[in-house]
């Protein structure tokens, strides 16, 4: 399988003059790194990430829907490239899975740059950081994933970076201590963060450019659906892909694994392993995605809400106690599909569960519920 050169840090692959070479081919998915960033969300193989690369749009023409954000980032490459400068900063916030990476590994393929990718967990001090800058030649991109996560003295160390696109270094210490200033060439910081309210007002502020990502269209997945089908030569039928689409929770990375287990399940069940309504429903109610695109954890974190809380207020903490999970993970990948689709409220008070997620699940607040499961 192809892949895409991607620099992954100086000491993979840095030329006598300091500027990386376009190059490391070992494997790395910019969007995955394995040491540095937390497990990606809700447990996908190594062999899903494989095939997620291969469906990972590859240039502007590849990337459905989020049509105001693209029209936006078109107008800034452009004009980039007119002016030949480096685009500004910029960072994507949204919900897991709806694009944040791609989107920054696209626009230096679009801009023909090199790229850099880096995971805030991973800078830990100001010294870790240092090599990408001093590597990131002009117009290049920094890409630094879960940027709500770095450390506050690392976090002061990129203000000069980003704004006068110069570091300052302090030499010695104590009385003997120096600073001395380096000049970087101009280039891109893409921040990429699920939790925009946990960046500083002057990091986020020192991003020129700020989109935030929305949940997709039925219609929208349904056309990825089918684009993947066709990568995968896999024959898909448009109500099949119209199926796998709605039951998605609006996030292209479920489209694609819905998408994949579905190739398997027809594979295994059909004698022409052609995905049709019947068998995209079959596939579906075996692996418990319901008609809205509820999952199992979905469901367990409702039916802890309604029958250990009574259907809430509860504070957040309380839940992610009660179902043995980080409170990160609850707020990061259930919540927010939750609150879209009208099954749950977020009040000062804590989380409601409402009437439609009763209605869904087929429970009620008082009454003689199932066992959590
Ligand atoms: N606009 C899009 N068009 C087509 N496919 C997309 C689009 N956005 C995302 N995808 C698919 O969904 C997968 C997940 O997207 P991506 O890794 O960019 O999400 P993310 O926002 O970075 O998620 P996380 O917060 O978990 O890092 C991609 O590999 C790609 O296959
Ligand atoms: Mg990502």
């Amino acid at each position: 399988m192809a892949r895409e050169p991607v620099y992954q840090g100086p000491e993979n692959d840095t030329s006598d003059d300091g500027i990386p070479g376009s190059v490391n081919s070992d494997g790395g998915d910019p969007g995955k790194d394995s040491q540095d960033s937390p497990a990606d969300s809700m447990g996908s193989s190594p062999l899903d990430e494989e095939y997620d690369y291969t469906l990972r749009p590859q240039s502007f023409k590849d990337v459905v829907g989020q049509k105001k954000v693209m029209e936006r980032l078109s107008i800034i490459l452009q004009a980039a490239q007119k002016r030949k400068e480096p685009l500004g900063h910029i960072l994507f916030d949204g919900p897991p899975g709806l694009g944040k990476t791609t989107l920054a590994t696209v626009l230096p393929k679009e801009m023909g740059t090199e790229f850099q990718y880096t995971s805030a967990p991973s800078l830990s001090a100001p010294k870790d950081l240092l090599p990408f800058l001093t590597n990131a030649s002009y117009g290049s991109v920094l890409f630094i994933d879960e940027i709500h996560r770095l450390p506050p003295i690392v976090e002061e160390f990129i203000y000069p970076a980003m704004e006068d696109y110069r570091i300052d270094i302090v030499l010695g210490e104590g009385v003997n201590a120096r600073t001395v200033n380096m000049k970087l060439k101009p280039f891109t910081i893409i921040g990429a963060t699920t939790r925009p309210g946990m960046l500083t007002a002057p990091l986020r502020d020192r991003f020129v450019n700020r989109e935030r990502l929305d949940f997709y269209e039925v219609d929208e997945l349904a056309e990825i659906v089918r684009r993947n089908a066709k990568k995968l030569n896999t024959v898909i039928s448009e109500e099949a892909s119209f199926e796998l689409a709605s039951r998605s929770r609006g996030t292209p990375r479920k489209s694609n694994n819905l998408l994949l287990w579905t190739r398997d399940y027809a594979e295994m069940r059909t004698k022409d392993g052609i995905i049709g309504l019947e068998i995209a429903q079959q596939a579906l109610r075996m692996r418990e995605v319901d008609d809205m695109g509820l999952e199992n954890l979905d469901r367990r974190y409702l039916k802890t809400l309604i029958s250990i809380f009574a259907g809430g207020p509860a504070g957040i903490q309380a839940i992610a106690h009660s179902m043995n999970l980080p409170p990160d993970t609850l707020e990061d990948e259930v919540e927010p599909f939750l609150l879209r689709m009208g099954l749950l409220q977020r009040t000062p008070r804590g989380r409601i569960v409402t009437s439609s997620a009763l209605e869904q699940l087929g429970m009620s607040i008082s009454g003689d519920n199932q066992p959590i499961n």
